[in-house]
C-alpha cells in the first residue's frame, strides 16, 4: 500500500474491526448494563432483562425469522432460518461466498444413506462436525446459531418427495438418529451452552407434498389416536422429552381438522404438557409460510389478524413468513393477543440465544473456530466413511468385489444417468462442497482399470459388444424425481432404463446395477440372472463416487442395511398417499404400511448382503419367563418406563447378547438387528418391530464378536386404540437378523402395565 494516509486510516479502523462481529456488544454497547449480559443469571432471567427494555413496537418486530433486531438496544438483526441437514447448507440465514474462504462446507450423505449404516457413533460424529462448521460460519458473521434441522418425519410412503431427508420408515431408527445427531449438533445431552440450536421438524404427521390434487399447505391429515401415538408422535417424543432438542418446527398440514400452527392439543397437552418441553430456550417456529397457509389454504380463520393471533396464542414463537410482521400489530390492537403472550414467545426465543452463548463474552466456547475448522481432511474423511458405511449390497452372484489384476487392464463400460453425477450425490438441502467426486472421477484413479463411457440412449448393446468390456457398470436413479412440494406417482424404473439394463445383460458380460437416489422396485434386476449384482447407494454426498468405487473394488466391505422397505411397483396403486393408516384394511384395500404391517416387499427393511457370510447365535438366558411387575419395579432410575432396559440374564446387568461369527473369508462389519414379534396387545399384530441394533466393526474371517442389544421395555410394549403405551403379558419372540437367523422366545406374565397414558384430544 503506497498511500500512507490510507494505511493509517485503515489502522484506525482496526479496533472496531476486532469487535466487528455479529454478537451483541455486551462490553460497550447499550446492552452493557442490561441483565441479558449478566452471565451469572439464568437464561430466562437474562432474556427477561432484554424484553423488559423493549417497547411493544420493538417486540412486534421480532416475531419473524428475518428479525431486524432493535438498533436502539444494540440487538443486531438475526435470521433464525439456517439449514444443516447433512452439512451447513444454503438458507436465508447462511451466507456462503462465491469462491475461496467460506464458499463451502463438508457435505455428508443424506440422512437416508447415513442411517443405512446403522452406526450411532457415526451419527453423533456427523452432528458434532456440522456444529463445529456452523460455529465457524457464525464467528465470521455468516450464519446464526439456529439450524432448522433434522427432518424427523418418518418415511411413511415411498412416494413422499422428502423421504431422502429422513432417517427412514422405522420409529426406532428415527429415534436413534435423533438422539445421536441432535446431541452432536447441540454439543452434548441438554448442555448448559448449546453448540448450535437444533430444530426437529415437522410437528406432526407431515409427509405429503403434492399428490393428485392434494397440497401440503392445505392438507388435513386424518390420523387415528393409535397411529398418532405409536408412529407419528414417536420422533417428536424423542426430540422433546428425551433428547431435549432446543426447538421444534410446526408443519403445514392440519391434524384431524386443526392446522398444526394453531393446535393447542398438540402444543399444550402433548408437547409442553405431557412431554414437559419447557426448558429455557424451547421455542417453536412455523414452517415457512405455514401461518399464512392457515388463512389462505386451510381457511381456518376469518381474518389474517385472527390467524396470526391463533398461532401466537397456541405458542408458535417465530413466523417463518411475513404474516406476523404485517398483521400482529393490528391483532394486538384488536385485542386478539395480549402483550404478555408476546413476551412469553420472546422469552422462549431469546433464552434460546442466551443458551447458545450469543450474549456471552468473546472468550466463551466455540468462539475460536475459524475457516480453518471447515471441511478439514478429518471432516471429509468422515463424509467418505459415512457413505462407505451406508452403501447397501442387495444382490451379488460373486462378481463383487471386482478383481483387478496387475497383468491386464480391466475395461469397464459405464452406462446410465449417474455415472458422472456430482451435485445429485448430495440430494436436497445441500450446501456447496469443496469437491464433488462422481463415480467416473473415482474410477479414473483406480490403477489397471480403464473406463468407456456410453450414454444409455446410444444403443448400448451394440457399443458394448463393439468395445468388448470386461464389466458393465450401470449407475442411475429413477427419472421421476421426488422433490419438496412434489411427490412421485410411481416407484418403478422407466421402461427405457429396464430395457437398457436387460439388453446389456444379454451380452453375457458381468453387469453391476448401481441404484442411486430414491427407492424404486428393483425386482427386474434382482430376478434377472444376467444382472450380476445390485447395489443401493442412495445419496452418498460429496465423496460418494469414491465411496462407491471403494465398495465395488473391495477396499471397503459393505455392511449397510435398508432403513426402509423397497415396495413392489403396484404398491402405489393399492393405497393412496392420503390414507395415513398403517394396518392392513380389507375395506379400503390398504395392504399395510412399513415392514411392520406389509409383508410382500421386493426387498425387506433391514436387508443387506456382505462380501462374506455371518452366523448369529443368541446367548440363551437361563429363564424365559418374566413377571411384568418385577421388570417394572426394577427400573427405579429411569424417568420413563419405556426407557427401562430389559435385561434377560439372571445377573440382570447385561443386555441381550448375540454372538456374531464371520464364517467366510473376508473381514467385514456386521449390523446386528433384533426385532420383536408375537400376538400380544391389541389385534392386529405387527409382523415384527425393530427393538435394538448394533454395528460391529471389522470382524475378521473366522472371528466372532458379541453384539450387546439394548432392548427396552418400551420396545416390547404396544399402543392401544387410545394411544396408551402398555406392556402386555403374552408370548414374545426376539428375531435376530434379516432374514431371521436366530430366535429366542420368552413370555411376560402378570398383569398389563400402563407405561404412558396418552392425553386424549
Ligand atoms: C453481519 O452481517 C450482517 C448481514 O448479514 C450485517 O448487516 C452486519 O452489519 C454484520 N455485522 C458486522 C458486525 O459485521
Ligand atoms: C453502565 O452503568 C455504569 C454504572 O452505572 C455506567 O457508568 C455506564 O455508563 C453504563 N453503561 C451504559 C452503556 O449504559
Ligand atoms: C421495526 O423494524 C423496522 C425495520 O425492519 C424498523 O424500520 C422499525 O423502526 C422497527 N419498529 C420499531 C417500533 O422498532
Ligand atoms: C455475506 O457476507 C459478505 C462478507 O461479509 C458480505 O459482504 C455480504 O453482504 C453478506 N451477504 C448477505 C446477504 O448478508
Ligand atoms: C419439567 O421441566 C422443567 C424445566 O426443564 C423442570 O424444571 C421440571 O422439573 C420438569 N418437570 C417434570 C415433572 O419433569
Ligand atoms: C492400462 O491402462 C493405463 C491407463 O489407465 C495405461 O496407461 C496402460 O498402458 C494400460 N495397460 C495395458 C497393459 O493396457
Ligand atoms: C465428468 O464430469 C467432469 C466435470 O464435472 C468432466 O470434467 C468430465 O469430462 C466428465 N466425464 C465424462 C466421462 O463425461
Ligand atoms: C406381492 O407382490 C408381487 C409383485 O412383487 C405381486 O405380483 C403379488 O401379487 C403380491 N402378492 C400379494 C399377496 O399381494
Ligand atoms: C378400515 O377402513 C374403514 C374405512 O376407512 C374404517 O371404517 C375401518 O375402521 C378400518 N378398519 C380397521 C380395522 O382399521
Ligand atoms: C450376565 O450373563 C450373561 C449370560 O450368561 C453373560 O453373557 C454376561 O457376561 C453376564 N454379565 C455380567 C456382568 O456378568
Ligand atoms: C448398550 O448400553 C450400554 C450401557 O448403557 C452402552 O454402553 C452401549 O453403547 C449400548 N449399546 C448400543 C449398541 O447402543
Ligand atoms: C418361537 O415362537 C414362534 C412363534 O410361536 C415359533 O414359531 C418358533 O418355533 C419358536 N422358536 C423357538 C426357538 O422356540
Amino acid at each position: 500500500m503506497k498511500d500512507l494516509s490510507a494505511m493509517l486510516a485503515l489502522l484506525a479502523l482496526l479496533p472496531s474491526l476486532v469487535w466487528a462481529q455479529q454478537y451483541p456488544d455486551c462490553q460497550h454497547g447499550p446492552l452493557a448494563n442490561n441483565s441479558v449480559c449478566n452471565t451469572g443469571l439464568s437464561p430466562r432471567e437474562r432474556a427477561q432483562g432484554l424484553i423488559n427494555a423493549m417497547t411493544v413496537g420493538e417486540k412486534l418486530n421480532l416475531t419473524h425469522n428475518n428479525s431486524p433486531g432493535v438498533a436502539r438496544l444494540g440487538l443486531p438483526s438475526y435470521n433464525w432460518w439456517g439449514e444443516a441437514l447433512h452439512g451447513v447448507a444454503a438458507a436465508p440465514g447462511v451466507n456462503f461466498s462465491d469462491s475461496g474462504e467460506w464458499s463451502y462446507a463438508t457435505s455428508f450423505p443424506q440422512p437416508i444413506t447415513m442411517t443405512a449404516a446403522f452406526d450411532n457413533g457415526l451419527l453423533y460424529a456427523i452432528g458434532d462436525v456440522i456444529a463445529t462448521e456452523a460455529r465457524a460460519y457464525n464467528n465470521a458473521n455468516r450464519s446464526g446459531l439456529d439450524y432448522w434441522t433434522p427432518d424427523i418425519n418418518p418415511f411413511r410412503d415411498p412416494r413422499w418427495g422428502r423421504g431422502q431427508e429422513t432417517p427412514g420408515e422405522d420409529t426406532y431408527v428415527v429415534k436413534q438418529y435423533i438422539d445421536n445427531y441432535v446431541t452432536g449438533l447441540q454439543g452434548g445431552h441438554n448442555p448448559a451452552t448449546y453448540k448450535v440450536i437444533a430444530t426437529c421438524k415437522h410437528f406432526v404427521a407431515y409427509n405429503m407434498e403434492g399428490w393428485q390434487g392434494n397440497n401440503r399447505y392445505g392438507y388435513d391429515a386424518i390420523v387415528s389416536t393409535q397411529d398418532l401415538a405409536e408412529y407419528y408422535m414417536q420422533p417428536s417424543q424423542q426430540c422433546a422429552r428425551d433428547t431435549k432438542v432446543a426447538s421444534i418446527m410446526y408443519s403445514y398440514n392440519a391434524i384431524n381438522g386443526i392446522p398444526a400452527c394453531a393446535n393447542p392439543y398438540n402444543i399444550d397437552s402433548i408437547l409442553r404438557g405431557h412431554w414437559n418441553w419447557t426448558a429455557d430456550g424451547n421455542y417453536i417456529t412455523s414452517d415457512c409460510t405455514a401461518i399464512q397457509n392457515m388463512f389462505t389454504d386451510h381457511h381456518a380463520f376469518d381474518s389474517r389478524q385472527q390467524t396470526v393471533g391463533a398461532a401466537l396464542n397456541a405458542g408458535v414463537d417465530v413466523d417463518c413468513g411475513f404474516y406476523n410482521p404485517t398483521y400482529l400489530s393490528s391483532a394486538l390492537s384488536l385485542g386478539l393477543i395480549e402483550e404478555s403472550t408476546l413476551d412469553q414467545s420472546l422469552l422462549r426465543l431469546y433464552s434460546g440465544l442466551v443458551r447458545a452463548g450469543y450474549f456471552d463474552p468473546p472468550n466463551t466456547p466455540w468462539r475460536h473456530l475459524t475457516w480453518k475448522n471447515v471441511s478439514t481432511p478429518k471432516a471429509e474423511d468422515l463424509a467418505l466413511k459415512v457413505a462407505e458405511e451406508g452403501i447397501v449390497l442387495l444382490k451379488n452372484n460373486g462378481v463383487l468385489p471386482v478383481t483387478i489384476s496387475e497383468d491386464k487392464n480391466l475395461t469397464v463400460l459405464l452406462v446410465g444417468g449417474w455415472i458422472n453425477a456430482t451435485t445429485q450425490l448430495q440430494g436436497n438441502y445441500a450446501g456447496p462442497a469443496r469437491t464433488l467426486v462422481s463415480p467416473w472421477m473415482a474410477l479414473q484413479n483406480v490403477s489397471n482399470l480403464e473406463t468407456i463411457v456410453v450414454q444409455w440412449y446410444e444403443s448400448p448393446l451394440i457399443r458394448a459388444i463393439d468395445t468388448q468390456p470386461d464389466l458393465i457398470l450401470w449407475i442411475d436413479s429413477t427419472n421421476e424425481a421426488a422433490a419438496e412440494g412434489e411427490d412421485r406417482n410411481t416407484i418403478r424404473w422407466d421402461n427405457l432404463q429396464i430395457d437398457a439394463v436387460e439388453m446389456l445383460a444379454t451380452s453375457g458380460i458381468p453387469l453391476i446395477a448401481v441404484h442411486m437416489g430414491e427407492q424404486v422396485d428393483d425386482s427386474a434386476f434382482l430376478s434377472n440372472p444376467n444382472v450380476s449384482a445390485v447395489v443401493w447407494a442412495g445419496y452418498p454426498g460429496m465423496l460418494g463416487g469414491q465411496a462407491l468405487v471403494n465398495v465395488l473394488t473391495g477396499k471397503v466391505a459393505p455392511a449397510a442395511r435398508l432403513p426402509l422397505t423397497q415396495y413392489p411397483t403396484d404398491y402405489v396403486d393399492l393405497v393412496p398417499m392420503t390414507d395415513m393408516s398403517f394396518r392392513p384394511n380389507s375395506t379400503t384395500g390398504n395392504p399395510g404400511r412399513t415392514y411392520k404391517w406389509y409383508d410382500n416387499a421386493t426387498v425387506e427393511f433391514g436387508y443387506g448382503l456382505h462380501y462374506t457370510n455371518f452366523s448369529t447365535a443368541i446367548t440363551s438366558p437361563s429363564t424365559s419367563s418374566f413377571d411384568i411387575q418385577s421388570l417394572v419395579s426394577a427400573c427405579g432410575t429411569y424417568a420413563h418406563a419405556d426407557q427401562c432396559p430389559f435385561r434377560p440374564y439372571s445377573n440382570t446387568t447385561s443386555s441381550l447378547s448375540v454372538q456374531v461369527s464371520n464364517t467366510g473369508s473376508t473381514g467385514s462389519d456386521f449390523v446386528a438387528l433384533a426385532f420383536v414379534s408375537g400376538n400380544y396387545g391389541p389385534a392386529p399384530y405387527p409382523i415384527k418391530s425393530l427393538v435394538a441394533y448394533e454395528r460391529l466393526f471389522g470382524i475378521g474371517p473366522g472371528k466372532s464378536q458379541t453384539a450387546n442389544l439394548n432392548i427396552t421395555l418400551g420396545g416390547l410394549s404396544r399402543h392401544d386404540e387410545n394411544g396408551n403405551q402398555i406392556l402386555y403379558p403374552g408370548s414374545y419372540s426376539i428375531l435376530v437378523d434379516v432374514p431371521t437367523q436366530s430366535t429366542w422366545n420368552f413370555t411376560l406374565t402378570g398383569t398389563q402395565y400402563m407405561m404412558d397414558e396418552w392425553p386424549q384430544a
